[in-house]
């Protein structure tokens, strides 16, 4: 099966009312989720703040909705038609002047080149098949010395093991590190900082791993040590940042690209 097979696959889940409703983010019971969220909105918040920035993959707006209030324009790029009415119904009822939306693949966009201070895309990379287009589409609308802040999910990782599918039922595609390292460098991107999380699945999965997704384990991985979970300072250690799920980077597109 294809890459446009896949697209298409994802896209029809995406489409679906349930979705809306499952990926809004809930408070979870170890405030793992709430602190991840909050980690974002920070790195988010320090780049985007009076820039033009891009959010691929924006859903119905969770992260979009609440930068706008400080960016100077922002535009949201989603291929479900439904995530994307929802997001608009959001902004009916709480109008911003600086959004714009695109209904589009975020692997082929229309956005103009070098036209962008900021591009980010949260929790949507991990189910994107040939995510590299997607990497070199973000250095394509960046301007000159411009910041892409991403997330891809680690193929060699315990949650890949359990989540072949997402809970939701979408497919993912996740790569292993050195290959995160080579999309990067192909897309001629500087990285300026890689965090890591997740070193334990956060979902049940195969009777054989049940010990390492109990809550406690939840619970301990979520403690901060100085401003950071235990599971980022774990995950972000040369011993097991190979096998950490989730790898957020900064990258910077090349002055002289
Ligand atoms: C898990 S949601 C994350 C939404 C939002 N970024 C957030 O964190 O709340 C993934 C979103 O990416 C969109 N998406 C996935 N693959 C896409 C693609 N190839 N092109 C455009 N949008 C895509 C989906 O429709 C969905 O709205």
């Amino acid at each position: 099966m294809n890459n446009s097979y896949w697209d298409d696959y994802n896209r029809r889940i995406y489409e679906q009312e349930h979705m809306q409703v499952s990926l809004e983010h809930r408070g979870f019971r170890c405030g793992y989720n709430e602190e991840m969220v909050s980690l974002r909105f920070k790195i988010l918040e320090k780049y985007c703040r009076g820039k033009r920035v891009a959010d691929l993959g924006c859903g119905t707006g969770s992260y979009l909705i609440p930068l706008a209030k400080i960016t100077k324009e922002i535009v949201g790029v989603d291929f479900s038609r439904n995530m994307l009415n929802t997001l608009q119904t959001k902004l009916n009822n709480q109008p911003h002047n600086s959004i714009q939306i695109y209904h589009e693949n975020i692997k082929n966009i229309s956005l103009e080149t070098a036209s962008f201070d900021v591009v980010y895309s949260i929790a949507t990379l991990y189910y994107v098949s040939d995510v590299g287009k997607v990497v070199l589409e973000m250095n394509r609308i960046l301007k000159k010395g411009g910041i892409a802040i991403f997330e891809l999910g680690n193929l060699w990782s315990l949650n890949t093991i359990i989540t072949r599918k997402a809970p939701t039922g979408v497919k993912s595609f996740h790569v292993s590190l050195g290959r995160m390292y080579k999309i990067i460098k192909q897309a001629k991107f500087r990285i300026l900082k890689h965090r890591a999380f997740q070193l334990l699945p956060m979902q049940s999965g195969p009777i054989y791993l049940l010990p390492l997704v109990s809550s406690k384990w939840k619970i301990i991985m979520s403690k901060k040590i100085k401003e950071r979970m235990l599971d980022e300072i774990m995950s972000s250690s040369f011993l097991f940042k190979h096998l950490a799920f989730r790898h957020l980077f900064v990258c910077q597109k090349e002055e002289t690209t």
